[in-house]
């Protein structure tokens, strides 16, 4: 949101410093959208899809129930998948086949994160405001997203 200002620099350590204290995907995914969510203004839902099969599933997030799998190619998310691309859609009513999980919702930001090059998860903010992210927020939240790659492990030793 264009008045409020975010400490993305703050947001960015604590970030770091979650993935230092533990950097399995649960805890670290479930901290870093808590601190979103209550970091950034103006969002309804912030939380993970994994990549499992070739396509997504619900991981850690904050926020209304939410859709438990999403189709590689399908929706924001599926899309972002698809392309390896983060996804800045200012009014999710006009884009085609957008997934509509809440009523709420009404411009997001999905941020893929990366392993070897393939998309591993995507990061998916959602916001009740039309216009909500910004170009800034976008770069802020690649370099969010880069933190969390690097770090980020999905297996477990049970
Ligand atoms: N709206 C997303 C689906 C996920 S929910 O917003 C939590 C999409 O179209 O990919």
């Amino acid at each position: 949101m264009k008045n409020d200002f975010v400490d993305y620099k703050l947001l960015q350590e604590q970030i770091q410093n979650l993935a230092k204290e533990d950097s399995w995907f649960v805890p670290l995914f479930s901290n870093a959208c808590a601190l979103i969510m209550q970091t950034i203004p103006a969002l309804n839902w912030a939380g993970f899809y994994i990549v499992k099969n070739g396509d997504l599933v619900l991981g850690p997030f904050q926020g209304e129930l939410a859709c438990i799998h999403i189709k590689k190619g399908k929706g924001v998310c599926g899309t972002a998948l698809e392309t390896n691309n983060t996804m800045l859609v200012p009014n999710v009513h006009l884009f085609s086949g957008h997934i509509a999980c809440s009523a709420l919702s009404k411009s997001e930001l999905v941020v893929p994160l990366r392993k070897n090059g393939n998309v591993c998860a995507v990061l998916d903010l959602d916001s009740p405001q039309k216009n909500r992210f910004s170009e800034s927020d976008k770069i802020e939240f690649e370099k969010i997203a880069q933190i969390l790659e690097s770090s980020v492990e999905f297996n477990s030793s049970f």
